[in-house]
């Protein structure tokens, strides 16, 4: 099993949280970075095999429109996962 990080974290705090998390199941898990506007993240591929952990900060009450946006091109191919919404959510 191969642990993921899927991280959206301008300032870093919500990356701290899944940082403790994923290093709970493995010493190296494999970081995905939703910020990183360049990226293609229709290229990622999670297997049903991997544990996936999900964590993005609440701006107004809502996830940010773009780490959806780009979440959304991953392929998780059934794997199990992990959310973690940094703060309060009114969703
Ligand atoms: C404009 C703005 C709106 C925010 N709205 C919320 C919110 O609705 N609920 C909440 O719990 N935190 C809210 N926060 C706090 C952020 O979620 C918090 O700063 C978050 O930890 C930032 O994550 P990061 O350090 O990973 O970038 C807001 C912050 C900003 C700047």
């Amino acid at each position: 099993m191969n642990v993921a990080e899927i991280i959206f974290s301008p300032t870093g705090g919500t990356e701290k949280v899944a940082d403790i998390i994923g290093k709970h199941w493995s010493e190296n898990p494999v970081k995905i970075d939703l910020s990183d506007g360049s990226a293609d993240f229709g290229k990622c591929e999670i297997t049903e095999q991997d544990m996936v952990v999900i964590a993005m900060p609440s701006f107004g009450g809502r996830a940010p429109a773009a780490a959806i946006e780009r979440l959304e091109k991953i392929h998780g191919n059934g794997a199990n996962c992990v959310r973690k919404m940094q703060g309060r959510s009114t969703d």
